[in-house]
């Protein structure tokens, strides 16, 4: 099994169903029931956005008072980035943001998922603002409203002040949670008289575990687990202290929620005992963070399961971490695990992935529609939970310019046509989906993977900074246009 795909095995459950909490394969009845589809397109209103990330995109690491981030350092550890590249110039969006906008436009998008660099507005993560940081997103958030597209917001995607790292451990401590409230409320008080939306953390499920279990990403720590059971109770409780922050000093009316890597479990079958299986299993794989954050407390099995290893805290902490959010924004891109009915454990078995199942450029990336449909019905299901946003899906691909100039990305146009239609099904059955991010809005900096993966609707020629539409541009265009998924 290669590193990539070992990548999104997300060890926050790991351990789970190893450890027998998820009980081993039974043979689960197969009772096929069709599930109800119909034919039009997405609700009347339903949000078409696109997303970015702060560090994937902006450059400009050194300008205007930014502070270094966790990313800045690990780039520069040899080996760690496949292509050596780092994010110092990447996309350059910081000085072209007004052409990125006009791409934003051009697709028709009325929203647009950016994230804040924390760094850019605290640059030691805390203590003095650098109120010249916060000018560039007050010039961003206008341009796109000059252009009639709505600012989403995320507060945090992984550019840790390196400074919170050096001395306080990064997201070990709640010093950084604390830390990240007081960023928050900074944020909060200045921007949203223009921006509505609020993501709090994102993918607390990717950066604590690659972050500090399999050092993967920055900062590139190899804790215990019970040290990284620690750090996720700590995003936790960040985000927790983000929602109360929000809420304290932004706008009245400011909706604020997670941005979620959820486990996604799926029924392998559709049949009533799976469908209820995979519920279970949705819930317990995501107990750690999700589940805490909406249930507000952790459950018995993860408790039982973790054992020693489980996250020291307070009731105190528990009512932070379980403020009530406006929405839930989950990263749908891959199933994680097809589930069926067993009679053992916790009443579901996780199947294991045959070496042949199919994935797209990202070998992580398995092709699973059916993904975006079940993971916010399931969930939608078990925590009640108010509007769901697809805060991403997208997928890699190679891309290639033409002899013609052109891209031709019919294996991502499969991909999304594939996803939307599920994500329709979703809706028209009245799974309360609200909208949908595609990642990414330009070809950008992937993290450990450099500039070698490709997730944009754009392609970006990063030695000119020549962005150029591909096709997947004109089939997204389409969709936006005509509130559907397309055959
Ligand atoms: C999501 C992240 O998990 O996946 C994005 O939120 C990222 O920031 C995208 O770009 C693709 O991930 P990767 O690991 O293939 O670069």
């Amino acid at each position: 099994m290669s590193k990539k795909v070992s990548r999104r095995q997300f060890a926050k459950i790991a351990g789970l169903s190893a450890a027998g909490m998820a009980s081993p394969v039974q043979s689960a009845e197969a009772k096929p029931q069709a599930a109800a589809r119909q034919a039009g397109g997405f609700p009347p209103g339903f949000v078409w956005g696109t997303a970015t990330s702060s560090y994937q995109v902006e450059g400009a690491v050194n300008e205007d008072g930014r502070g270094p981030s966790i990313w800045d350092s690990f780039t520069r550890i040899p080996g760690k980035i496949e292509d050596g590249s780092n994010g110092d110039r990447a996309n350059e969006h910081f000085h072209r943001y007004k052409g990125d906008i006009r791409l934003i436009r051009e697709l028709g998008c009325k929203a647009y998922r950016f994230s804040v660099a924390w760094p850019r507005v605290f640059p030691d993560g805390d203590g003095k603002p650098n109120p010249k940081g916060l000018d560039f997103y007050n010039k961003l958030i206008d341009e796109l409203l000059a252009n009639g597209i709505t600012p989403w917001l995320t507060l945090y995607h992984w550019d840790l002040p390196q400074s919170l790292q050096d001395r306080f451990g990064g997201w070990r401590s709640a010093e950084t949670c604390k830390a990240f409230g007081s960023y928050a409320a900074y944020v909060a008080e200045r921007l949203t008289d223009r921006v509505k939306h609020v993501f709090t953390l994102n993918e607390s499920g990717r950066f604590i575990y690659f972050g500090y279990g399999s050092g993967i990403d920055a900062p590139g720590l190899q804790l215990s687990q019970a040290e990284v059971n620690q750090a996720r109770h700590n995003s936790a409780l960040a985000h927790g202290l983000a929602v109360q922050a929000v809420r304290a000093h932004g706008r009245s009316g400011t909706k604020v929620g997670p941005a979620e890597n959820i486990d996604a479990c799926i029924p392998a079958i559709d049949t009533p005992e799976n469908v209820r299986a995979a519920a279970i299993a949705l819930r317990e794989m995501n107990a750690s963070y999700l589940g805490v954050i909406l249930e507000g407390r952790y459950t018995d099995a993860f408790l039982k399961f973790a054992g020693a290893n489980a996250p020291k805290f307070s009731a105190e902490d528990l009512k932070i971490i379980s403020s009530p959010v406006d929405f839930l924004g989950l990263n749908i891109y891959a199933p994680q695990h097809y589930v069926v009915a067993s009679d053992q454990g916790a009443g579901f078995a996780l199947l294991p992935f045959p070496k042949s199942f199919p994935h797209m450029n990202s070998d992580w990336l398995r092709i699973g529609p059916e993904t975006i449909y079940w993971v916010p019905r399931l969930a939608a299901g078990i925590w009640k939970t108010g509007p769901i946003y697809i805060s991403e899906n997208g997928t890699s691909g190679e891309d290639e310019v033409g002899p013609d100039g052109k891209i031709h990305d019919t294996d991502r146009i499969m991909y999304l046509r594939n996803y939307l239609a599920q994500l329709q099904r979703a809706t028209s059955e009245g799974v309360p989906v609200k909208g949908y991010f595609l990642w990414s809005l330009m070809d950008n900096f992937e993290w450990v993977f450099g500039l070698n993966k490709r997730f944009g609707l754009y392609h970006v020629n990063f030695d000119t900074q020549v962005r150029t539409p591909k096709l997947s541009a004109s089939f997204y265009r389409n969709v936006i246009a005509t509130n559907a998924a397309g055959a």
